[in-house]
């Protein structure tokens, strides 16, 4: 590969004239979105792998390319062309650092890197194939992968953290670039915390939008009602927290003071999932220091909100 003439990157590796062919170890949702996206900006795609043969080729044919594998031949291939490969550990985060064991025993080609997805999952899992030969490192898109077709559609602008050894994070950099993505360094150590900001942005928002989903069925609407109902309001909301922090962003009966109407929430709420009550008590309890900032509530008010939404409230 032609290093010395290529273009340095923000972390002063230089990029690669070439982009090495993709291995993926674990063509699910996330590792077969990258691999699309990938293989739609031009990077050569060698082969997916996932437990089953059958399954692998199923990923392989939403991509048109490459070799379809089980695992365990990608653990025990013997390549012979001498090439290097960029290899993507996307299986889940408990199988990551045993997976890396198991394919850090088969031969690699000089210059190969080894990237996994997580966000959780620390950089040091991969060290049997860092004692291989191979850089590694952590590449993770901070993107909910369901449909990979439509994420791959979508991952433009996508913020993807990188942690891991200069030439994998080099090699990590120009992903994202291809990507049109936005490479973000991650410093080494901070990744439950980054991991918890994603979940509790993304997934616990599912959780709690099925509780309010709960909410107004309680209030007579079918699933599928409730659902055309709230989400065009999550969207309003999502806009005016482009616009505009947290703080100011929040509407509602806590940053009005309304107290009757939260203890009538509360009632209702009581007579349902625990979860339910528990969440909204504790969110409820957030949008109050919100509030508080804003000087909107007089002190009988925050008072007795704080009384309303106590943890030892029954
Ligand atoms: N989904 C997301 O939104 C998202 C976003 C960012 C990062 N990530 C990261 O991407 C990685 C993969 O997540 P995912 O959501 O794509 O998972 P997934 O859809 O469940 O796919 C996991 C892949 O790993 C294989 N697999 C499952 N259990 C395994 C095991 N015990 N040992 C070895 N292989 C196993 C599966 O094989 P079969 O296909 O044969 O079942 C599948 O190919 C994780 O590290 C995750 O943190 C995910």
């Amino acid at each position: 590969m032609a290093r010395t003439t290529s273009p340095k990157t923000t972390s002063g590796s230089p990029r690669r004239a070439e982009r090495p062919a993709l291995v993926v170890a674990g063509a699910g949702a996330a590792g077969t979105g990258v691999a699309l996206a990938l293989h739609r900006s031009g990077w050569p795609v060698d082969a997916l792998a996932c437990r089953s043969v059958e399954r692998a080729q199923e990923r392989v044919a939403l991509l048109d390319t490459g070799r379809a594998l089980s695992l365990e031949q990608l653990c025990a291939e013997q390549p012979a062309d001498g090439a290097a490969r960029l290899l993507l550990i996307a299986v889940p985060d408990h199988a990551i650092a045993e997976l890396a064991s198991h394919l850090s025993r088969r031969p690699w080609a000089p210059d190969s890197v080894a990237l996994h997805l997580s966000g959780s999952v620390e950089v040091a899992a991969l060290q049997p194939l860092r004692d291989a030969g191979l850089a590694v490192g952590g590449c993770h898109p901070l993107k909910s992968f369901v449909d990979p077709q439509r994420a791959a559609e979508t991952m433009a602008d996508t913020v993807f953290a990188l942690e891991g050894d200069a030439a994998a994070a080099a090699l990590a950099e120009q992903l994202a670039h291809d990507l049109h993505a936005r490479p973000f360094t991650l410093r080494p150590g901070r990744r439950a915390a980054w991991h918890a900001a994603a979940t509790h942005a993304s997934n616990h928002l599912v959780a709690l939008l099925d509780q309010a989903l709960d909410l107004a069925q309680t209030a007579g609407l079918s699933r599928d009602q409730a659902r055309a109902a709230l989400l065009p309001l999550l969207d309003g909301t999502l806009h005016n927290l482009r616009a505009h922090p947290p703080a100011e962003a929040l509407t509602g009966p806590v940053l009005r003071g309304d107290v009757d109407v939260v203890a009538r929430h509360l009632t209702t709420l009581a007579a349902g999932p625990a979860d339910s009550a528990a969440a909204y008590r504790a969110l409820a309890r957030r949008a109050l220091a919100l509030a508080r900032t804003r000087g909107t509530l007089t002190p009988s008010q925050l008072t007795r909100l704080e009384t309303l939404l106590s943890e030892d409230t029954p």
